[in-house]
């Protein structure tokens, strides 16, 4: 599986730094291709004689290579990875990453990568335990990069505790799954869309709602991670696409989405409609700001489409389609009807009666109602893992 992957390993300075002689072998032998590059730490615990030599390339440790001035390209490094791995990952590395700060290579080189990150911790338990560097993993975490959780065990200060970098068998298991997930949805094109949608009433003022666009966003990168090529057509919303497989189409109205969404369906074989698209839009804009007079303003309003029941009318058998329900009442049955009606294959349903989940949080509580009557519950979880959930049961539906 990993033949041909490009891994670039960054090395930031921890004791663990020797065990990425023992990981680069691992996966030179499994016929990837390996890059190393380092930060000025480091050196004190491995050589890059030794990881040039088992990697079987050079290996790259300062912006300026050799005193001919010979400057190292940190931006062609991160495009060249399929993956780049950081590990050891030290506290100083993961907080200088979580703040964007850029004082070494590696540095230099995780900002401009567009590919996905991996990062394999390592330091002693206190240090990982204090609340600054769980901060910032979390923020990494936030980024979208990819904690390999530490082992408890003996550590280099002789103390007992969380902190020890995963074994390279373990780092060399995670990398292996990282890009098997990435075969699984290959090929297929996904329409994804996000976030709220504006439909404006004069130049300055318009019909919103609180979608953050947080869910859409994590289910693109889900489904991109696993190697799917994402169409995302999100309304305004700040939330950033970082997957180099996902093209963002920004809209602001549900008509200007509903159109876009009619030039790509065809071409898809997954729809995920999760914007919050609104109901009503004003029968009329004004084209000048609308001046304050009387008590009363009426503003009339007609119906949107229904993007996702336009889509389940289009729907060709090999098409899946899933939609969202946020409900406050009668949640299931509510669901259930709407499933039926706009022809999907299932439904995600989150109430707004339950603490922490939906509009702007990070966090999601769902269950997923098939068409075929099955229906399955989760936990509250962060939007990612929720992401996770949805793309799995439709792997599952691919693969029945
Ligand atoms: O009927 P309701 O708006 O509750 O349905 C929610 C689902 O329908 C969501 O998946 C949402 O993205 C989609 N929808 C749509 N176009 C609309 C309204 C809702 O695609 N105009």
């Amino acid at each position: 599986m990993l033949e041909g992957r490009k891994i670039l390993i960054g090395i930031s300075g921890s004791i663990a730094a020797y065990k990425i002689a023992t990981l680069t072998r691992l996966f030179v032998k499994a016929g990837a291709q390996v890059k190393v590059v380092m930060t000025p730490a480091a050196h004190d615990f491995v050589t890059p004689v030794t990881l040039a030599t088992l990697s079987k390339n050079p290996v790259n440790t300062a912006f300026v290579k050799n005193n001919a001035g010979e400057w190292t390209n940190h931006v062609e490094l991160g495009l060249w990875a399929d993956v780049f791995l950081i590990a050891p990952a030290s506290a100083n590395t993961i907080a200088k990453m979580a703040h964007g700060i850029c004082d070494n290579l590696l540095l230099a080189t995780y900002l401009s990568a567009r590919c996905p990150v991996m990062f394999a911790p390592a330091m002693d338990l206190d240090m990982l335990a204090h609340t600054a560097t769980q901060k910032n993993i979390a923020i990494l975490q936030g980024f979208g990069n990819n904690l390999i959780e530490p082992n408890s065990g003996e550590l280099a200060s002789g103390l007992e505790g969380k902190g020890r970098m995963a074994e390279p068998e373990e780092i060399f298991q995670c990398i292996n799954s990282f890009f098997n997930k990435q075969q699984l949805l290959k090929g297929k094109t996904v329409l994804i869309t996000a976030g709220p949608t504006y439909e404006h009433i004069d130049p300055v003022r318009f019909i919103g709602n609180h979608s953050s666009g947080k869910m859409g966003f994590a289910i693109a990168d889900a489904m991109a991670a696993h190697g799917a090529k994402v169409i995302l057509i999100a309304g305004p919303s700040s939330q950033q696409a970082k997957n180099t497989h996902i093209t963002r189409i920004n809209v602001t109205s549900a008509a200007e989405m509903f159109e876009e969404c009619l030039k790509v369906y065809s071409k898809t074989e997954i729809a995920i409609l999760c914007a919050a698209v609104a109901d009503y839009a004003p029968v009329q804009v004004s084209t000048s700001k609308i001046k304050k007079a009387g008590n009363l303003l009426n503003i009339e309003l007609h119906q949107t489409k229904d993007i996702l029941k336009e889509l389940g009318k289009l729907k060709k058998k090999k098409q899946l389609l899933i939609g969202f329900a946020l409900e406050t009442d009668n949640e299931e049955a509510n669901a259930l009807k709407k499933m039926k009606e706009k022809n999907l294959d299932f439904i995600v349903l989150n109430s707004l009666n339950d603490k922490g989940a939906g509009f702007g949080f990070d966090t999601n509580q769902i269950s997923i109602l098939h068409h075929n009557g099955t229906k399955k519950s989760f936990g509250l979880k962060p939007k990612k893992d929720v992401a996770q959930d949805i793309v799995e049961q439709i792997i599952q539906l691919l693969h029945v």
